[in-house]
């Protein structure tokens, strides 16, 4: 990820920090105004990222032009996906995704995902060429629920047990463009639960990052996956495994939202989910997405 930001003449100097927020994935970054980054910043946080795999800025007050401003500064990005509800985000910025459970004028809701739970992915890896980097900005939330989870690819295939690893070396998957992580069927697409004929595009499971070059896990999402020249049946069972492995607790981070949150994700190197939330509280977030510099690569 390379980028320029532009200086912003008020702000004031201070040395940005990184935090834990576990053991295994993702650092607090302390210290930066994404609405005001100094080039400074940008070089501090891309490195951040690459090296952690998930990055959360507190308390940011950003319009929707700073955070695609700030997400641009990044790399260029993806266009929005059509939300649910046919529309394509927010007028003037085709970049901006929403999701949201919440309802427009005319009954609606005004993004994607709803209330539910949204089920462990990467996102859009179904596309050759997938997204780096997603941003999430927190609007509104809920009082409880709606936490969102990382997990760290690397960390699981480092300690993936060498049999099961075995397993996947040389190995493509996958990764189903029907449904979306809410479980909704993608515009202009028609249900279908067959991995072996729904629409898709093969990964490696084993890919070399593209940046820092280490191997990764790239398992995309676990509905309608289809381990490639197997049968079904040893394709299913090899995934369970997989999945059973790759989210367990200690490679997982819950974020617990504060209005003005940024979770930002390296798409190569994480998964990551959301917990449902009360159907009747209010939920709004903003999404950007770098676009991806290279297509997946075998490690
Ligand atoms: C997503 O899966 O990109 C959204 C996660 C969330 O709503 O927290």
């Amino acid at each position: 990820m390379t980028g320029t930001a532009t200086q912003d003449a008020t702000r004031t100097e201070r040395a940005p920090a990184l935090r834990p927020l576990t053991t295994n994935v993702g650092m607090e970054v302390c210290g930066i105004d994404l609405a005001h980054p100094a080039p400074a910043d940008l070089s501090f946080i891309i490195d951040a990222f690459n090296t952690h795999g998930a990055l959360l800025f507190r308390g940011q007050n950003l319009s929707n032009e700073q955070l695609v401003g700030f997400s641009r500064s990044l790399g260029d990005l993806d266009e929005a996906p059509v939300n649910e509800n046919g529309q394509t985000a927010v007028p003037g910025l085709p970049e901006l995704y929403v999701i949201s459970n919440i309802e427009g004028t005319d009954g609606a809701p005004i993004g994607s995902l709803g209330s539910g739970e949204a089920a462990w992915h990467t996102d859009m890896s179904y596309l050759e060429n997938p997204p780096d980097a997603s941003l999430l900005y927190a609007i509104e939330i809920p009082p409880a629920g709606g936490d969102t989870w990382i997990a760290n690819m690397y960390a699981t295939l480092d300690h993936m047990p060498a049999d099961l690893r075995s397993q996947i070396e040389g190995r493509t998957i996958k990764h189903d463009g029907t449904y979306n992580s809410g479980g909704y069927v993608r515009q202009g697409l028609v249900a279908n639960d067959d991995p072996l004929t729904c629409e898709g595009t093969l990964h490696p499971a084993v890919c070399a990052h593209p940046v820092t070059g280490r191997p990764v896990l790239y398992l995309g999402r676990r509905r309608n996956a289809y381990v490639d020249g197997l049968s079904l049946e040893e394709s299913e069972a090899l995934l369970d495994a997989l999945w059973a492995h790759a989210t367990r607790p200690e490679f997982c981070y819950a974020h617990k939202w504060r209005i003005g949150d940024v979770l930002m994700w390296d798409n190569r190197a994480t998964l990551h989910r959301r917990d449902e939330f009360d159907a009747t509280a209010r939920r709004l977030m903003h999404r950007t997405q770098v676009r991806g510099k290279s297509v997946p690569r075998p490690a």
